[in-house]
């Protein structure tokens, strides 16, 4: 597994990691055993990034990450974690010291550390971007040892642009895939300059982009695949990164016909991320260890050829493009 390096903490991550979100709750049912075979997989594989929430199962993710890791003993990977989402309402108020203090005191104890690697601001509202006090807030925390770095998830490249203001923002996360390919254009270049590590989240566009799914696929009701299409419970772009359903099944065909050897359509794609320098890392999420295993394989994938980059580019212009480019 190549590494890359993490913007400027001086630490390197693999540059496929782990989402850790399907592991906690909101893709149907995972049972434990499941969530401690995956994690197992992917580490063993070369994994070294896990990317996490304080939300995912209401900590259920963490602490099965805290389990795996009291199992392997030894050097424990770069664990991401996010805080912001426990709010009952998205408010910039909602960051004051004493929700940040209760949260991140919170995922310590269900990540069984006395220092987080990373906090990230779980996509905050647009207003708190212009609030500089809640980064001097994690500022703070950072002088107390209390998290090593922080960063922000965001939900726009704009908000990208802005959190990276800040000199202590050291990360930004955001949709990358082939149906979001907007952040190429400005946001790259920009998170280059600054040295800040790119952490491609919803890589597979929630499952789509593997080229299983069909017309007629079910999901399990507390899969948010099935309770979130619409936008019903948080941002559409989270599901199936905010591609209409249908839409998005036409453009995979194009995709199929693209894909090489024996390479899975999942593997082509996160290997199709690694194409940009500027990504750090890609985190797709796993539910079994043979998708976490399988995932981690892409990086050993050989690099795609200008034309097969030039006709992807093609798909997410004609087909999709048109859906999401101006939305995020
Ligand atoms: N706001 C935020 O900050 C935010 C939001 C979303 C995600 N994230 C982070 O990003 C991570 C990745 O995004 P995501 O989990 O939403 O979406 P994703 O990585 O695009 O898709 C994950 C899903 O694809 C399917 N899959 C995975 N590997 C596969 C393989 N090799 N072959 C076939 N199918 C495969 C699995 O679902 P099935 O098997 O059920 O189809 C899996 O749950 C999350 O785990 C989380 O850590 C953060």
């Amino acid at each position: 597994m190549r590494t890359r390096q993490f913007g400027r903490t001086g630490r390197a991550v693999s540059e496929i990691g782990f989402g850790a979100w399907a592991i906690g709750a909101s893709w149907g049912q995972v049972d434990d055993a499941d969530a401690i075979a995956a994690l197992h997989a992917g580490l063993d594989a070369g994994v070294s990034f896990i990317d996490t929430a304080d939300v995912y199962g209401d900590g259920r993710s963490e602490q099965l990450i805290a389990r795996v890791m009291k199992e392997r003993g030894g050097e424990r990977p770069f664990i991401a974690t996010k805080a912001g989402r426990r709010l009952p309402k998205q408010e910039t108020a909602g960051y004051s010291v004493e929700n940040l203090n209760g949260w991140i005191e919170r995922s310590l104890k269900n990540l069984e550390t006395e220092t987080l690697d990373l906090v990230q601001l779980h996509c905050p509202p647009t207003d708190l971007y212009y609030h500089p006090e809640v980064f001097e807030r994690l500022d703070r925390l950072k002088q107390e040892g209390k998290i090593r770095d922080y960063g922000v998830s965001v939900e726009r490249i704009e908000e990208a642009l802005k959190a990276m203001e800040y000199p202590g923002v050291v990360s930004i996360q955001i949709i990358f895939n082939i149906f979001r390919q907007r952040p190429i254009d400005s946001f790259f270049e920009a998170a280059r300059k600054k040295n800040v590590a790119v952490i491609a989240r919803v890589p597979l566009a929630s499952g789509l982009l593997s080229g299983k799914f069909r017309a007629d696929t079910a999901f399990e009701a507390s899969d948010h695949r099935q309770f979130n299409r619409h936008g019903e419970f948080f941002d559409v772009g989270e599901t199936f990164s905010g591609v209409p359903y249908e839409v998005g099944l036409a453009a995979v065909e194009r995709v199929r016909a693209l894909v090489g050897g024996n390479a899975t359509m999942a593997a082509f794609a996160l290997r199709w991320i690694l194409m940009f320098e500027a990504v750090t890392v890609a985190i797709p999420g796993a539910r079994s260890a043979a998708q976490a295993r399988a995932n981690a394989d892409a990086a050993a994938l050989p690099a795609l050829s200008q034309p097969v980059m030039a006709a992807l580019k093609a798909i997410y212009d004609e087909d999709i493009k048109p859906h999401v480019h101006q939305r995020w």
